[in-house]
């Protein structure tokens, strides 16, 4: 495969899973133009230094914690969905950054991921089909033909609500939001509430000290230490989307996509002959690749092989997802292909998409105990294997939801009715996501 050519457009010779059904070509390409030509919305210096970054991780010696719905949608671009993002994975970082005494790469769900893989083309009621959701970028959820029939126009909602959730994030962390100094402008409520509250203040506390004592001996304010980043990460599923999205930069060879720092390939578009694996083994981004149950050692060597041929440090990130009763015969067969070749990748542990149920009333849901569980065992497989698990993969958000099962507060089934509001995947709410922050330091950090 990599002997051929590549460029933007190379996917389109290749079968596309998961895309969507214009009514119009001519509509669509109409979009794909002006999207085209509108500007970037990450440079390729931001890219480069995550991939700096993610090559730390890979060596152990920093920790990428990535993070955020499972799909955004178009009404929840707003000041307090995203800053409550923002926070949660803030806090969640100082956690590991106290606990593990590694630098944390945070790296958001957002400002992009709206497009999903959907098991079925299409959903039938009442004997009526329509196409399914796929993601606000290509339609909406309500079942009537108006919103499920793929309308272009979205790519472009979508690329301008990507644009104005990053530069609310960038706003923020240009000001005193992401000043390392105040971390009480990260509280969420329940850092009033929580079983976890006292443990957190502790954190708080001891990096605060660390901090001044940095200060004392350095003289003066280091910007890298005392201001946090954020980088941007979704699934490069809509491909049309992406190719619009993929340029060229001055003085740099190549091609990168510049509509996310981080995108990476679903579980479900991972074929080796398939159009993503084609259209991501081109760009110059680091780029991830969700591998599980199924997928074989020959197939994942040649997916290294494939998506990061020059073995770039930072490049290639593998993103496992077994569940927690299959990532113990699952993940070392895996491990050990990728050691085989000599090569090194950042591994991490997504413990969120092989342990998703169904309960009896309907909800899909996912127990804090299986999540915990497999993030446990992720650890101990890499650790018995001589390997690094650099990083962990998380469905979350910083508001109330009641999605998941379980945590502190022992959320039951009969529980999850009060704030289920995912359209797709539950996620962890703020205190089921600080709660496993602390079990990955209580893991990990010894
Ligand atoms: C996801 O990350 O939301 C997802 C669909 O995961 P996977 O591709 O691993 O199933
Ligand atoms: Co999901």
């Amino acid at each position: 495969m990599s002997e051929t050519t590549w460029d933007p457009t190379s996917w389109q010779q290749r079968p596309a899973r998961q895309q969507a059904n214009y009514p119009s070509a001519e509509a669509l390409n109409g979009v794909l133009e002006q999207l085209a030509s509108l500007p970037p919305l990450v440079t390729s210096w931001e890219v480069e230094s995550l991939k700096q970054q993610l090559a730390a991780a890979e060596r152990g010696e920093a920790f990428l914690l990535q993070g955020g719905d499972c799909a955004e949608n178009f009404a929840d671009c707003s000041s307090p969905i995203i800053t409550n993002k923002l926070k949660i994975l803030l806090q969640m970082s100082l956690v590991l950054i106290h606990g593990l005494k590694r630098r944390v790469i945070r790296v958001g769900r957002i400002a992009g991921q709206y497009a999903k893989p959907r098991s079925a083309d299409t959903e039938t009621r009442d004997g009526v089909t329509l196409p399914s959701y796929r993601g606000d970028l290509i339609n909406g959820p309500g079942f009537s033909a108006a919103e499920r029939i793929p309308d272009p126009v979205r790519l472009l909602r979508g690329y301008g609500r990507a644009a104005m959730t990053l530069n609310f994030i960038r706003a923020l962390s240009d000001c005193g939001f992401a000043d390392l100094h105040h971390p009480e402008n990260w509280d969420l409520e329940f850092v009033q509430h929580s079983p976890q509250a006292r443990e957190y203040r502790k954190v708080v506390e001891d990096l605060s000290s660390s901090l001044r004592f940095l200060e004392i001996l350095g003289g003066s304010h280091n910007p890298e230490i005392d201001r946090v980043r954020f980088f941007t990460s979704h699934e490069g599923l809509h491909l049309h989307y992406e190719q619009a999205l993929t340029r060229r930069v001055p003085n740099r060879e190549g091609w990168y996509n510049l509509s996310t720092h981080l995108p990476w390939i679903g579980f479900r578009t991972a074929e080796l002959d398939g159009a993503h694996v084609e259209y991501f083994r081109g760009i110059l981004n680091p780029v991830g690749v969700k591998v599980g149950a199924g997928m074989s050692a020959d197939q994942v060597q040649a997916l290294v092989e494939t998506l990061d041929p020059d073995d770039e440090p930072g490049k290639l990130i593998l993103i496992h997802r077994f569940g927690a009763a299959g990532i113990a015969a699952g993940l070392p067969p895996l491990i050990d292909a990728v050691q085989r070749m000599g090569r090194r990748v950042l591994w991490i542990c997504d413990p969120m998409h092989g342990n998703t149920e169904t309960t009896d009333s309907g909800y899909k849901t996912r127990r804090f105990d299986n999540i915990l569980s497999e993030l446990e065992q992720a650890f101990d497989i890499h650790r018995q294997q001589g390997s690094v698990l650099g990083g962990v993969h998380f469905e979350l958000t910083g508001d109330d939801v009641t999605e998941c099962i379980g945590g502190a507060r022992g959320l039951d089934e009969a529980g999850l009715e009060r704030a289920y509001k995912t359209q797709v995947d539950p996620r962890l709410n703020y205190e089921q996501a600080m709660e496993m922050a602390m079990a990955v330091v209580r893991k990990a950090g010894r």
